[in-house]
């Protein structure tokens, strides 16, 4: 087991990392007045083992998924943390994947102006990414985690265990994130072509995360709150996965981000940004993870849907795509090309799947 530090200019996260990370710091939190926020099927799979180490404490149970993470459900959680009689010494542990740490971790943040805030990843998405870093949020009518703050976690305490329960296509959805690190630096690059074919062994997943998390950790010390450019990187792939899942659905998001990645890749290469051998290798590293890139109808849709992302303005279309080993930068592309991009590059996708 490792631990990762985090250090921002108001507070300290510690990460824990590692196989049995769970029996070693979950008990510990038992001293303290605890509510747990978790969804269904993690519920069913892991709500009598909880049981067992935090006794019974108030849970709150969302349903499973996306749909989740809105203003109501938000709202009901905060209800049942005032019914359970939460103060603010509290500790709220957010128990499930990016969705429940999401939606727990803003629940922490306004709930009494903040309360202790532990976040405990049961996906490889979750434990990779969105655990770590602070950044909690809901969506409302079909934008993306528009309603959000930033708030870190006192502690995290990822566990590869939770990852043997967990379906092939979740883990497919975390390597999409696991990919994205590897076009941001040049060491997980490395090790991600070294291991091409090992991806799902558990011991390959275990010390990946970790170099992810500790990538992660370096950036949020950076930019905690996404002002300065450094953690806007941690969005390759982002906006067309974004603008893609928010139209066509279906997919996980992390497999969004993958395919957004393909796309933006692809541009970035005509735009000869990312070119050669190295453009080649991510390409492949994209391939082992989503087999297939798919094409989609009307993706021009995508284009409008990016311009509302929070990161564009007037009408340039913000990217951010690899360069070369360890360096991604932020390209901005006018609207109406973009839009001709990703139909070129869905069209050839048709020709080349059909
Ligand atoms: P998720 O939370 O919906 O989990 C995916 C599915 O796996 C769910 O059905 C869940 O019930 C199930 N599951 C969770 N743990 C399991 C386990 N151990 N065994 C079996 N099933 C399990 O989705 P996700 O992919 O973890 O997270 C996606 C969310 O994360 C999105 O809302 C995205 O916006 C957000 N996100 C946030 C950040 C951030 O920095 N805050 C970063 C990346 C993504
Ligand atoms: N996942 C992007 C970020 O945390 O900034």
């Amino acid at each position: 087991m490792k631990d990762v530090t985090l250090k921002t200019a108001t507070a300290e996260s510690v990460i824990r990392c590692g196989a049995g990370a769970f029996e070693a710091y979950a008990p510990k939190l038992n001293s303290r007045q605890l509510f747990i926020i978790t969804d269904g099927t993690v519920n069913k799979l892991y709500g009598t083992h909880l049981s067992s180490v935090f006794g019974e404490r108030p849970k709150y149970v969302i349903p499973a998924g996306e749909k989740s993470k809105n203003p109501r459900v938000l709202m009901a959680i905060l209800k049942s943390m005032l019914e359970a009689g939460v103060r603010r010494n509290s500790t709220v542990i957010a128990f499930g994947g990016g969705v429940v740490g999401d939606i727990a971790g803003l629940a922490a943040a306004l709930y009494m102006r903040g309360v202790r805030l532990v976040q405990i990843p049961t996906t490889l998405l979750a434990q990779v990414d969105s655990s770590v870093g602070g950044k909690t949020a809901v969506d409302m009518d079909g934008v993306k985690n528009v309603i959000g703050t930033f708030y870190q976690p006192e502690e995290v305490i990822v566990d590869p265990v939770f990852l043997n329960t967990l379906p092939k296509r979740e883990i497919r959805c975390g390597l999409g994130e696991v990919i994205k690190y590897g076009a941001l630096n040049a060491e997980i690059y490395k090790k991600l072509l070294k291991n091409i074919k090992k991806f799902t062994r558990a011991a390959f997943l275990e010390d990946i995360t970790y170099d992810c998390i500790r990538h992660k950790a370096t950036v949020v010390q950076e930019d905690e709150h996404d002002l300065s450019g450094a953690r806007k990187a941690l969005n390759l792939g982002h906006t067309t996965g974004h603008a893609l899942e928010l139209l066509y659905g279906k997919r996980s998001h992390g497999e969004y981000v993958l395919i957004g990645a393909y796309y933006e890749l692809q541009i970035a290469r005509n735009f000869g940004i990312c070119v050669g051998q190295y453009a080649e290798n991510l390409e492949k590293l994209i391939l082992s993870v989503l087999k297939k890139v798919p094409s989609f109808d009307v993706i021009e849709n995508a284009a409008s849907v990016a311009a509302h992302d929070k990161k564009n303005d007037n009408e340039l279309i913000s990217l951010i795509v690899p360069k070369r080993e360890g360096q991604s930068v932020e390209m901005k592309i006018e609207y109406g090309k973009y839009e001709q991009y990703l139909k070129e590059i869905s069209d050839n996708l048709r020709n080349k799947n059909d």
